[in-house]
């Protein structure tokens, strides 16, 4: 069975390069269905997702084209309207093809998403957000079906400011008549990054305090764009050089976007330096406990959580974690566990009890960054650890064995 393989108790040391962000590509790779004309990104990640949402769009009938990490999807002839199952059942992302295609063609049938399973995660924003936009939607167990003869903009408050459901309907409300007003929208970089390429081809959007203001365009045109740097990426690279009382630098990041990440670090003893583009963690003494708490940007992000509980099971005391974006985000805890792990989970929230070391296992990865979280602590871990389902991980980390050999880490896939 596919698996990495990791010889823990070695100290990282050393620089990583960090990719374009998975988070951002994967609307980017969208948004070439609002125009006919080429759209070019840059710094595009190599990994599954941004595979499966590649195959997405260019069975919708996209002329997608690679070289290196740069994509062009351009138009391959007639978009069709119906999208198979086979891709947008794998990830969550692609259903954020629903609206752009309703906005172009009047009509489509998008399968039901999946994804990692981190909780209830429904999709009842976006379509509400749809419904307001003047769509037709008729819902089924496994896909939806949505007309409308015109879509138009819309006032959209969103109870949550979901990530998704705001580069959905920004998306869509770029390309139909009138202007959309979305409040309480998702403040992530990622959408910045999607806001700032939709004005390259085209789109007027304004963003205020409490809402983002679209005023939709007729047409949209090609544009080029380079994707924001992955500061989940960067963020799992300065925890494992914490966790292993390494020194790690994240190298071409955006410091501003990890800010909540730096102040938690910090705020459990690691010492940090940060530089225009590049962030250095010194991990010098085991984690001292916290009080952390997940949260919409800009506060800590939920992706990290798991990572941030390997930690701190090797920490001094006793910390609380928080989770408040996702409601089940802590069935990894068992695998931690068995690796000699103290962690209690009582509905949102895990109390972690550091322990002086942990011991290598075999143990599944069951998402991204759950497979992330056992990378962690089976680079601490005393003797083997076996992490099976790697290719959870290859869903979200490119090149995750070779980055972290170059630092030091005894690391390998096997089948
Ligand atoms: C995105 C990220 C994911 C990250 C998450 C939260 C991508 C590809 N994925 O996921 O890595 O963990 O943001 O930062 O960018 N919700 C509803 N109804 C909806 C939509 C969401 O109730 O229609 C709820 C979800 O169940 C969840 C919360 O809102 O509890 C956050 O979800 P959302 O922000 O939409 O996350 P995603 O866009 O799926």
């Amino acid at each position: 069975m596919d698996h990495l393989l990791i010889r823990g108790g070695r100290r990282l040391e050393g620089q990583v390069a960090i990719d374009g962000a998975k988070n951002a590509a994967l609307p980017m790779c969208v948004a070439p269905l609002l125009t006919d004309e080429p759209v070019r990104l840059h710094r595009i990640p190599h990994l599954r997702d941004v595979d499966t949402i590649l195959s997405t769009i260019s069975s919708l009938g996209k002329e997608v084209r690679h070289d290196g990490n740069t994509v062009e999807i351009s138009c391959g002839g007639a978009l069709k309207s119906e999208a198979e199952a086979r891709y947008v059942e794998q990830m969550r992302a692609s259903f954020l093809i629903l609206g752009p295609l309703v906005a172009r063609l009047g009509h489509a049938v998008v399968p039901l998403p999946g994804g990692c399973t981190i909780g209830r995660r429904p999709v009842d924003l976006h379509l509400e957000g749809l419904c307001a936009m003047g769509a037709r939607i008729e819902e089924f167990p496994d896909h939806v079906v949505v007309k409308a003869e015109q879509l138009h903009g819309a006032r959209i408050s969103f109870p949550y400011p979901s990530v998704g459901a705001t580069e959905h309907l920004l998306m869509t409300a770029a390309l139909i008549r009138g202007e959309t007003r979305i409040t309480n929208p998702s403040r992530e970089p990622e959408i910045g990054d999607l806001i700032n390429l939709l004005r390259k081809m085209g789109a007027h959007i304004v963003v205020g305090k409490m809402s983002i203001r679209i005023n939709g365009s007729e047409h949209l045109h090609g544009a080029e764009h380079t994707i924001i740097p992955d500061r989940l990426e960067a963020g799992t690279y300065l925890l494992a050089g914490a966790i292993t009382g390494g020194e790690v630098q994240v190298m071409g990041v955006e410091p501003g976007h990890l800010r909540s990440v730096i102040e938690v670090l910090r705020r459990v003893g690691m010492s940090i330096t940060e530089s225009s583009e590049t962030i250095r963690l010194l991990g010098e003494q085991r984690a001292e406990p916290g009080h952390v708490v997940t949260a919409p940007y800009p506060g800590f992000p939920t992706d990290l959580q798991p990572l941030l509980v390997a930690l701190l099971c090797l920490g001094r005391g006793e910390s609380l974690v928080e989770e408040r974006v996702f409601e089940s985000r802590f069935a990894y805890v068992h695998s931690l566990n068995c690796m000699g792990g103290r962690i209690r989970v009582i509905g949102r929230k895990a109390v972690v009890t550091g322990v002086n070391m942990l011991v290598g296992a075999k143990v599944p990865a069951l998402d991204i960054r759950a497979g992330g979280a056992l990378i962690l602590a089976g680079l601490a871990a005393e003797g083997e650890t076996v992490i099976y389902h790697p290719e959870h991980i290859d869903r979200g980390y490119a090149s995750i064995e070779e980055k972290l050999a170059l630092i030091g880490a005894q690391i390998e896939r096997g089948k």
